[in-house]
């Protein structure tokens, strides 16, 4: 390794032969820096104000120099001084370009390795459902209605012809939420047992004429199996406008039914009850799967039961301020998760709430 060294004589030629060894010794030094810690090693043995090379120079060459040759000695050292210092920055410059060289490296893509797959969400096939049976309301032009899944007991009962203590009120086993009983009954807080809440609602903020369709999750303290589920969605619908009458109601209804399982089914009502109704109709469809010769899925009847119906209680316009002598209306509700497992030929109804990818990955 390059040392200082005394010099012995003051003439050009000495000086010249004394810088060009210490050029040569900077030139090679500065080839093997790898990285910055070697590259930081170099600048301090040749910078280093305490005893760095250049500090060294100073000391044996120009200190030392004879009064007349300081002149001339102190010329080289300064341009000795920038030489060291422009080798030391190029250095530097040349290692940060490496080290960028690697990252980049390291960092191309190798277009032959296979690729991630993104797995694609789709719908769950319960909403699917649901969104089919709503666009066939859509096309005759219902709008879509929606409320909260926390209602109280005036919307979810009170306001729908349910007396408090009515016994049609156990039609519905209710989850009420903890905590209520200071408030008066019909302030009190359960989980919607259907969507019916909704027409209240709207008709509270909308003059007729009103037709809606509320799809929704409702609740209801059933214990699960293969046909329950405490948690379940429903599509209802509400008409409400002048000369509305049974004819529309059976109108409509079976056209949505035509609608949803094809051209060739038929309806058929049947006397019902429902506090919000009167007269009520269960809508019962021929069966879709067999043309009813008899199968599993209607239980060898030849007829499905579809969905609740009726015509609107002129009781329920006093609560949202319609005249019952100028309006008439009719309403209907039907459960989304049996629908979807019929169309799927799904047995049991926990399957779509269990969260299992497998089952789901089917209907994607
Ligand atoms: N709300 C009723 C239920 O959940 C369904 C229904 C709606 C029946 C509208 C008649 C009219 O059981």
């Amino acid at each position: 390794m390059y040392t200082v060294p005394e010099l012995e004589d003051y003439s050009p030629e000495a000086l010249d032969r004394a810088v060009a060894d210490l050029i040569a010794a900077l030139e090679e030094e500065s080839h093997s820096i790898a990285d910055e810690s070697q590259w930081k090693e170099f600048r301090d043995r040749w910078m280093a104000r305490k005893n760095g090379v250049l500090t060294q120079v100073n000391d044996a060459w120009l200190k030392a120099a004879p009064g007349p040759q300081k002149r001339e000695v102190g010329k080289r050292v300064n341009e000795l001084k920038a030489s060291v210092e422009q080798k030391v920055e190029s250095a530097h410059e040349s290692i940060a370009g490496a080290t960028a060289d690697k990252a980049i490296a390291a960092e191309r893509v190798d277009v032959t390795l296979p690729g991630i797959r993104r797995e694609l969400g789709a719908e769950h096939p319960v909403i699917r459902t649901m969104n089919e049976i709503v666009s066939v309301f859509k096309a005759m032009g219902y709008s879509i209605g929606t409320g909260p899944e926390i209602e109280t007991d005036y919307y979810n009962f009170e306001s729908l012809n349910f007396p408090p203590n009515h016994p049609a009120r156990d039609m519905q086993d209710t989850i009420f939420l903890a905590g209520q009983e200071h408030k008066a009954q019909r302030d009190r807080l359960l989980l919607r047992t259907h969507t019916s809440p909704v027409q209240i609602r709207t008709m509270e903020k909308q003059k007729p004429p009103v037709r809606i369709v509320i799809p929704g999750r409702v609740y209801r303290n059933d214990a699960p199996d293969a046909t329950h589920s405490p948690m379940f969605h429903q599509v209802e619908g509400l008409a409400v406008d002048t000369n509305i009458t049974f004819c529309d109601l059976k109108g409509t209804l079976d056209h949505a039914m035509k609608s949803l399982f094809g051209s060739s089914v038929k309806t058929r009502f049947k006397p019902s009850f429902f506090p919000f109704t009167e007269p009520s109709a269960e809508v019962m469809i021929s069966c879709p799967f067999c043309g009813q010769k008899g199968c599993r899925v209607c239980k060898q009847s030849g007829w499905i039961e579809m969905l609740g119906s009726g015509m609107v209680d002129p009781a329920l316009y006093g609560f949202v301020d319609y005249d019952p002598a100028k309006v008439s209306g009719f309403a209907f509700g039907m459960g989304v998760d049996r629908l979807a497992a019929m169309k799927y030929g799904v047995d049991d109804i926990q399957l779509y709430f269990e969260g299992d990818v497998r089952f789901l990955r089917q209907f994607a």
